[in-house]
């Protein structure tokens, strides 16, 4: 009998992270033939080949090689490439996770090629059109035959849209699924010797979102907050490419200087694990990493106004401080005089998530076989 055929389609390093339980997972199931397609929407050594490595990752079984370009044309990249992919491999099932170019523009590409949508993560909102990753969820939900969420105000957020019930799926997250399997391999590492750090003696920093780095005096105001930080404790910023083309576009760099602010390149999977668990606390910009440290029990002060994932929020060590200047300091003050919020757990971030969703596709694709 001929195996099931499941495309799984990633481009952008917070992706990796969700795919490789899954591969695992459904690589376990023998019912399905697995095959990973890589768009190349990042392509750096440091933000994708070191995570492939290091997650254990199988080699794509095809790369697109989309590179970098502005959205319209990166989107219309993916789109191209992969129709004509498609075209000739047929898969029963995509499977897309998260929110960025590469998901939106493998779910449009599948809708009209009538090959049916899983996306993992779905019903994830900030409400915020303005940012390009919203416009992704959107579109992709819109699309998707299987909509499988981490939390339950996805559900709310979907069936609003008009999604069927039936299609929802509250299974957890991938990414704690990753992030608990490599926990130990991470604090194995002598990140923190390397870098002559110690434990909590650090603020671990993100920064890539445009609303931040796009606008110089956004990303001014920003810098000012970190500068006090760093009067109290070393700020480790592992910058994303685009950053620091921001930073010395606009010729901030010297800002920087003297200041107690370490610039590094982006961390690979583990070293960044280990970064964060042991750090005092993490300032960000980015989706995932409110919720690893919400597992992880490290207090997140995130850069932005509002939040798609409000659950790190209610019940995570998450704290949404925006932009401006005092406000970053005076949250980070509050976490350094000790008086942080106490945090739990959301439900099924327990490392099994990857196995429900395998097992929710083996149901579904085995009856209609
Ligand atoms: C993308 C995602 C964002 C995610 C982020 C994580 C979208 C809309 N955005 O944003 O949701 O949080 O990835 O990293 O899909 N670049 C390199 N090397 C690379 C990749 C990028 O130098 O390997 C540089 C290029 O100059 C590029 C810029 O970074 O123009 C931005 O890359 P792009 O993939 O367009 O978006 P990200 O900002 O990375």
């Amino acid at each position: 009998m001929r195996k099931v055929k499941i495309a799984v389609v990633a481009g952008a390093r917070p992706n990796f992270m969700k795919v490789a339980p899954l591969i695992s997972e459904l690589n376990k199931i023998g019912a399905f033939d697995t095959v990973l397609v890589h768009t190349g929407q990042h392509y750096d050594r440091e933000m994708s080949a070191i995570f492939f490595k290091e997650l254990g990752l199988p080699a794509p079984d095809k790369y697109l090689g989309v590179g970098s370009a502005s959205h319209a044309v990166q989107t219309a990249r993916v789109m191209e490439a992969l129709e004509k992919y498609f075209l000739k491999l047929r898969p029963d099932l995509a499977v897309v996770v998260g929110d960025v170019n590469s998901t939106l523009a493998a779910s449009v590409v599948c809708s009209k090629m009538l090959i049916p949508v899983a996306h993992v993560e779905a019903g994830l909102r900030s409400f915020d059109r303005t940012m390009p990753e919203e416009i992704n969820r959107i579109v992709t939900d819109s699309l998707s035959s299987y909509l499988f969420t981490t939390s339950p105000e996805a559900r709310i957020n979907l069936l609003k849209e008009g999604a069927k019930p039936a299609a929802i799926y509250f299974t957890g997250n991938v990414m704690i699924d990753t992030l608990k399997k490599l926990k130990k391999a991470a604090e194995r590492r002598n990140t923190l010797a390397e870098m002559e750090l110690n434990k909590n003696g650090y603020a671990l920093l993100t920064l890539h979102r445009p609303s931040n780095v796009d606008d110089r005096e956004s990303f001014v105001k920003i810098i000012k907050a970190l500068k006090y930080i760093s009067t109290k404790l070393t700020v480790v910023f592992p910058a994303h490419p685009r950053t620091v083309k921001q930073l010395s576009k606009f010729g901030l760099a010297g800002l920087l200087k003297g200041a107690d602010i370490r610039l590094i390149k982006p961390a690979g999977y583990l070293d960044f694990l280990n970064l964060m668990a042991n750090s005092k606390f993490v300032l960000t910009d980015s989706g995932g990493i409110q919720e690893e440290t919400t597992v992880l029990g490290i207090p997140c002060l995130t850069l932005r106004n509002n939040t798609e994932r409000p659950i790190t929020v209610s019940q995570g060590t998450n704290l949404l401080v925006g932009g401006e200047s005092s406000a970053i300091s005076a949250a980070a003050d509050k976490i350094l005089n000790n008086s942080f919020k106490k945090a739990k757990i959301p439900r099924f971030w327990d490392g099994k998530a990857a196995v429900r969703i395998a097992s929710i596709l083996k149901r579904e694709f085995s009856n209609r076989k």
